[in-house]
């Protein structure tokens, strides 16, 4: 298939979706019943002519959820950034490998300087630090956890898990490391989910007794996990208190700052994950709060040498030239690995450090501004406070649910809900660096006439 021809075809059908988001920020869903009646999505014996391939896929695009547009506000990631989707699009017409320098070439430099600055930004030295990344934060948590069981039972690669190691997080924190309890072979039932104060942030005493049970029974306190912006709240925990007991017990100490570890950008806001310097594991989606597309999922550590335990394997086949340092293959999870990391870099050299800190200001403003207004609403009632990048409220006392599944249901506004403790809300997030506050002022009118209309009439 013709490339250049394929380019032209790229560029015109991104274009056209790009005009039609802004009059159609949002898709009515496809019942699920209905989908592959409504588009060709069957795969066939024969091919198909353009003529009968182009509306076919044109119908495919325009039907997708536009999680990109102004009015999506459903998960942890969002908006469009012109520098950063350039990088990702030459990415993927470069096609690298990100295992070897041979592969890579320059591309191998751009990731190792990303990591390098992040690493240093957080207070670790880089000269002993490293960092690579997987795909998605989920996965970026799991190297964390492996680097920790191998470090309290290293013939665990080579014999399987021979302890009973314990890992604590918060309830508040992600549901990957449950799964991850389990990929790890450490076992699910051996996580301890422990309790969060008012404002969602892990509870040191908490924890420390914990432990110190855990201790006492005869299991072997492998890692706590801190998270730097809770799923449903975006609360912080107390990073500093956290590191401390940690070090106390020997545990290793992982920051889970998918959400929100990129306010070490900011100087307004970094102050949240004081103590990351004790770190032994941080990491860091530039696809929630950084304005880059899905996915970007980074990963650093002061334990350089641990990555390379955890993670390397000889390859002759693969590892033919170039030093260990310029070959990531030996510090990361897979072998074929995308670049996804000139994305990032094409927006942070054109905006420089200033310019990503301001994203991140920018985005906690917003959330500011929506409390705000919710606060000051009779009708409102909000359910959280401090700095957080999520709104989280309630509307006229009406069910969260009922009101976020009709506006999807009528293709008005993506936006979810969340729960902390027993009460439900709508989570509004404002991790689209694009939006401003006359957006927040649109998903609030839209909203109440929405309800106004569908849900409250007799
Ligand atoms: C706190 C936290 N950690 C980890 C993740 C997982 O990140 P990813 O979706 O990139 O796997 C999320 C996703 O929302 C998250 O909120």
């Amino acid at each position: 298939m013709n490339v250049e021809k394929n380019l032209d075809l790229f560029v015109q059908l991104s274009k056209e979706l790009i005009l039609d988001e802004e009059k159609n920020p949002v898709v009515r869903p496809i019942p699920i019943e209905n989908l592959f009646e409504e588009i060709d999505i069957k795969l066939n014996e024969d091919g198909i002519s353009d003529e009968e391939f182009i509306p076919i896929l044109r119908k495919l695009i325009f039907n997708t959820p536009r999680t990109a547009t102004k009015m999506f506000f459903n998960q942890l990631f969002g908006g469009r950034n012109g520098r950063s989707m350039l990088g990702e699009l030459l990415s993927v017409v470069l096609n690298n490998s990100m295992y070897t320098y041979k592969v890579g070439g320059p591309q191998i430099g751009v990731e190792k300087e990303i990591i390098s600055k992040i690493s240093s930004f957080i207070g670790l030295n880089p000269e002993t630090s490293e960092g690579t990344l997987a795909p998605g934060g989920s996965m970026t948590n799991l190297m964390g956890l492996i680097m920790a069981r191998d470090q309290k039972d290293p013939d665990a690669k080579w014999e399987g898990v021979s302890k009973k190691m314990t890992v604590y997080t918060s309830e508040e924190s992600h549901y990957s490391l449950p799964k991850n309890m389990a990929f790890a072979g450490l076992g699910r039932n051996y996580i301890r989910t422990i309790e969060a104060d008012d404002y969602g942030r892990m509870s040191v005493e908490a924890l420390e007794a914990a432990i110190v049970q855990d201790i006492k029974d005869g299991f072997t306190p492998c890692m706590v996990n801190a998270t730097a912006g809770t799923t449903v709240l975006a609360a912080f925990d107390p990073l500093k208190e956290i590191g401390y007991l940690c070090k106390k017990y020997d545990i290793w100490f992982h920051v889970d700052g998918a959400y929100c570890g990129s306010v070490l950008f900011s100087e307004k806001y970094k102050h949240h994950i004081d103590g990351c310097e004790m770190a032994d594991s941080f990491t860091l989606n530039a696809h929630k709060m950084l304005a880059t597309p899905l996915a970007c999922s980074i990963i650093v550590t002061p334990h350089k040498d641990c990555l390379y335990e955890s993670f390397s394997n000889k390859a002759s086949y693969l590892y033919q030239t170039a030093e260990d340092d310029y070959n990531p293959g030996k510090i990361s999870m897979q072998c074929g690995r995308r670049n996804d990391t000139l994305k990032f870099w094409t927006l942070w050299k054109s905006i420089g450090t200033k310019g990503i800190g301001q994203i991140v200001d920018h985005e906690f403003e917003l959330a500011q501004y929506g409390r705000d207004y919710v606060a000051d609403n009779p009708n409102y009632t909000l359910y959280n406070s401090g700095d957080s990048i999520a709104i989280c409220f309630n509307y006229k006392g009406i069910d969260p649910k009922v009101i976020c599944n009709s506006l999807y249901e009528h293709g008005e506004i993506m936006v979810g809900y969340g729960k902390f403790r027993e009460q439900e809300f709508i989570r509004l997030v404002t991790v689209n660096s694009g939006n401003q506050k006359e957006d927040l002022d649109r998903f609030f009118n839209r909203m109440e006439s929405f309800v106004e209309e569908h849900l409250l009439v007799q």
